[in-house]
């Protein structure tokens, strides 16, 4: 099984398995992080499953569609390297990603 490793916002790191063919967003809201509130259940009309992607695994993502960019716009907290994470679909070449959990808007 696949593994990713997420931040939450207290800066503690935790290694959780990640099902392929999951959402990044599913794969930590079912693994008790209650601080990814994804209100919208990953329809991308939210942006309450933001992510920071560390940049060595920035590269290795799909490219951003224009709703998903549109709506990280409206977030005080974007970063070069933000992502919603409901648009984010695990596969074996993300095996490792490491992300952390944004600041709430
Ligand atoms: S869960 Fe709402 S935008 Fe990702």
């Amino acid at each position: 099984m696949a593994k990713i490793h997420v931040t939450n916002r207290d800066g503690e790191e935790t290694e959780i398995e990640a099902e392929v063919g999951l959402s990044v967003m599913e794969i930590i809201r079912d693994n008790g992080f209650d601080e990814l509130l994804a209100l919208c259940g990953g329809s991308c009309s939210c942006a309450t499953c933001h992510v920071y992607v560390d940049d060595e695994w920035l590269g290795k993502l799909d490219s951003m569609e224009a709703d998903e960019n549109e709506l990280l716009e409206t977030s005080d907290h974007r970063e070069a390297n933000s992502r919603l994470s409901c648009q984010i679909e695990m596969h074996d070449g993300l095996d490792g990603l490491r992300v952390t959990i944004a600041p709430g808007d």
